[in-house]
């Protein structure tokens, strides 16, 4: 197994890896978000990746999500751990808290969101868009990094990169029954499924969007006040994910390792 982790705002590198030396990988997307940093921890090949880049210089519809996913293809992951700043649109998912997320609403418009098209055309599922025994490894991880944590929460991932109206908060809240709203996330996890990589999402809590009536609208100054110890947290996170899940990796029980199988739609040779 090569566990992979993509670092959100405030999580640029990982601390701890043994022989970790940063990596350049060319793709047939283009280039990755930065070099990715490899190494070893607890037993376990990491690869980690920071999303925005170091110095965070990839705006969320920006980043280079196909050729994110495809470099870390490459060089083995086979379980990728997502880990993002969000919103909340629940009282009880407070700043600081962390969303084991399990569904998504996508609201991205203008962002590349499959490895299929002209030429070969597949149709993966995504009923299920991210891997339950890994993100029950995250979500204990996350407890026994001393983080209160929400299993199961459904994310609305928007385009940005301003944030959310007012209308948009309360109707996601209510009408759509989201549970945190994000910028990041798709089509990440697409992706991930296509790729036939596990993919878990850890959500960091940061505010409370813009629908509170006790809390100022979130503004970037509101994020970074919470990043910092989330950061901590997630950092204490990955280090305890070796540990949950042992060296051993038995094929994915819920099939997301294989989740191309019967979804490619093109006769061979067309
Ligand atoms: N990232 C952190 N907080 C957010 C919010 N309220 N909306 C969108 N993305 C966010």
């Amino acid at each position: 197994m090569r566990l992979g982790i993509i670092g959100g705002s405030g999580v640029y590198d990982l601390d701890g890896l043994e022989d970790a030396a940063w990596t350049t990988v060319g793709t047939p997307w283009g280039d990755p978000s930065d070099s990715i940093l490899t190494g070893r921890l607890g037993g376990i090949d990491m690869a980690f990746l920071p999303r925005h880049g170091r110095g965070h210089v990839h705006a969320p519809a920006e980043v280079p999500y196909r050729a994110n996913i495809d470099a870390l293809k490459r060089l083995g992951v086979t379980d990728l751990v997502s880990v993002s700043a969000c919103g909340s649109f629940r009282e009880e998912m407070a700043p600081g808290d962390f969303v084991i997320v399990d569904q998504f609403i996508d609201r991205t418009v203008a962002r590349p969101a499959s490895f299929f098209g002209t030429g070969c055309v597949a149709h993966v599922s995504l009923a299920h868009p991210t891997c339950p025994r890994l993100s029950a490894a995250a979500a204990a991880a996350a407890r026994a990094a001393g983080v209160r944590v929400h299993e199961g929460g459904t994310y609305l991932a928007m385009e940005g990169p301003q944030f959310s109206t007012r209308a948009e908060s309360l109707m996601y809240r209510d009408a759509w029954g989201a549970d945190v709203i994000g910028m990041t996330n798709m089509p990440e996890a697409r992706l991930a499924r296509e790729a036939e990589i596990c993919y878990a999402s850890v959500a960091m809590v940061t505010d409370y969007d813009c629908w509170h009536p006790d809390h100022d609208a979130v503004d970037v100054a509101a994020v970074v006040a919470t990043l910092g110890a989330n950061a901590a947290s997630a950092r204490a996170l990955v280090a305890g994910l070796p540990g949950q899940l042992g060296p051993d990796r038995p094929p994915c029980p819920h099939g997301c390792d294989r989740a191309l199988e019967h979804a490619i739609i093109t006769a061979p040779g067309a």
